[in-house]
């Protein structure tokens, strides 16, 4: 088969590879027809190198009809419509009987000490291939797998897999007071997600910080306020300003580690982009080389009280926090992986109606074949030509 893989900063390919097989009862082999193009798989297309192997393949927004299942497999058959979530989940452990699949027990990476494994996201998370690729096995898909029904177009669920967990658990965790404000740093397609389920969930007034046109546009279109933050040297004072002087009652960071705007993060991140991967393994997993600009903004921005909700990615373990005012302004913070299976029953009335209120049968901008997949990453990392969201149709 066709799937897209890695082979070094900024150089991903399409290579024809061996057909993935059942090897496990509890596998399914889905034939995938949309995937999504992530800012996570930004991550892994910049600075994540060192964590990944040459035809490592990447992608964890698949969704697509199941070829073939293992003996254990019994809720999905051959033939079903199924979206797959980025989390490998059991279903059944201590974790995931408590609603936290992305730290499912059965699945932990042991060898780095992290969370339940992912699709297509690197060795910190078990080194699965992903799924920007025509075929791909699901593990864990005795649990996994969220069946979909026949008709509505692909985009109508796709966004299931990661997107839309991602966002509601953001907003979930950013426990927005009824009628409250809340402040989202990002609009990429996490942080537009995030404002509409905010407007969705009752929110009164949402802002959204980022610094790239169309992407303000996109989300002013739909009744958020707009912040652009190249144009204004301090964004917490001029949210302040719009919040009677208090600052918005949460703000969710989506931007995670690439942030533009520390020069300092930015050496750091290049210099482990080219230190040999022995070295450069540690820097990243140990040390603080993440471009802090958008948590301090948020740490900045949340009114004293407040909350402040992470679902960007951040990866070293000593950044310097600003702790004296994080406990003199007495924030709560939430943040982690999407526990995908969690929010499913809570979105999916809003996929079954024709009225579509989040918007998503339009989320994506961009539709590619899998051969023209290594453009759409550097068009999405450069955010040319109004590429928001890529979906990949093998
Ligand atoms: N927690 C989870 O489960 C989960 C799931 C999916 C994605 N993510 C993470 O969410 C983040 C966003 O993902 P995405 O797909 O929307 O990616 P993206 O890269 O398209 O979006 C990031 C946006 O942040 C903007 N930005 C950069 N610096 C900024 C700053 N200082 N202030 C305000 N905005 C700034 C960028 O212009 C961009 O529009 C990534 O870190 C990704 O890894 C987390
Ligand atoms: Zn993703
Ligand atoms: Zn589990």
């Amino acid at each position: 088969m066709k799937a897209l893989t890695w082979h070094g900063r900024r150089d991903v390919r399409v290579d024809t590879v061996a057909d993935p097989t059942i090897e496990e009862p509890t596998d399914a082999i889905v034939r995938v027809t949309s995937s999504g193009i992530c800012g996570s798989d930004l991550h892994l297309y910049e600075v994540l190198g060192p964590f990944l192997d040459e035809g490592d393949i990447l992608g964890h927004e698949p969704m697509g009809v199941v070829e073939a299942v293992g003996r254990d497999v019994t809720d999905i058959a051959a033939g079903d419509r199924v979206v797959v979530p980025f989390n490998i989940s059991c279903g059944h452990c201590f974790m995931c009987d408590r609603g936290l699949q992305s730290q499912c027990e059965v699945t932990q990476v042991h060898e780095h000490d992290t969370g339940a494994a992912l699709l297509g996201y690197t060795k910190l998370y078990g080194q699965v291939p992903g799924g920007q690729a025509e075929l791909l096995r699901v593990p864990q898909a005795h649990y996994g797998p969220i069946k979909v029904p026949e008709g509505p177009p692909d985009d109508r669920f796709v966004f299931l897999s990661d997107v839309l967990p991602t966002a509601w658990q953001a907003v979930e965790y950013a426990d927005i007071p009824e009628g409250g404000s809340v402040a989202v740093l990002g609009l990429g397609p996490i942080g537009e997600m995030c404002c509409r389920v905010a407007q969705q969930r009752g929110a009164e007034l949402v802002f959204g910080v980022d610094l790239v046109a169309d992407r303000l546009e996109r989300a002013a279109a739909h009744g958020v306020t707009t912040i652009d933050a190249g144009q204004h040297d301090d964004v917490p004072a001029a949210i302040r300003a719009l919040t009677g002087g208090r600052g918005p009652d949460s703000v969710i960071d989506a931007v995670g580690m690439e942030a533009h705007g520390a020069p300092v993060g930015k050496l750091a991140h290049t210099l482990a982009g080219m230190l040999p991967d022995a070295v450069a393994r540690p820097l990243i997993q140990h040390a603080g080389i993440d471009r802090l600009a958008a948590l301090y903004t948020a740490i900045d921005t949340v009114r004293r009280g407040g909350t402040i909700s992470l679902s960007g990615v951040y990866g070293g373990a000593l950044d310097p926090m600003p702790l004296l005012q994080m406990f003199d302004k007495q924030i709560t913070f939430r943040m982690g992986q999407a526990n995908v299976r969690r929010w499913v029953d809570d979105i999916m009335p809003l996929l079954a109606g024709d009225d579509d209120p989040l918007g998503v049968e339009s989320y994506a901008t961009h539709h590619v074949a899998l051969a023209d997949a290594p453009a759409a990453y550097a068009a999405f990392q450069h955010k040319d030509d109004g590429t928001f969201k890529v979906l990949i149709n093998p």
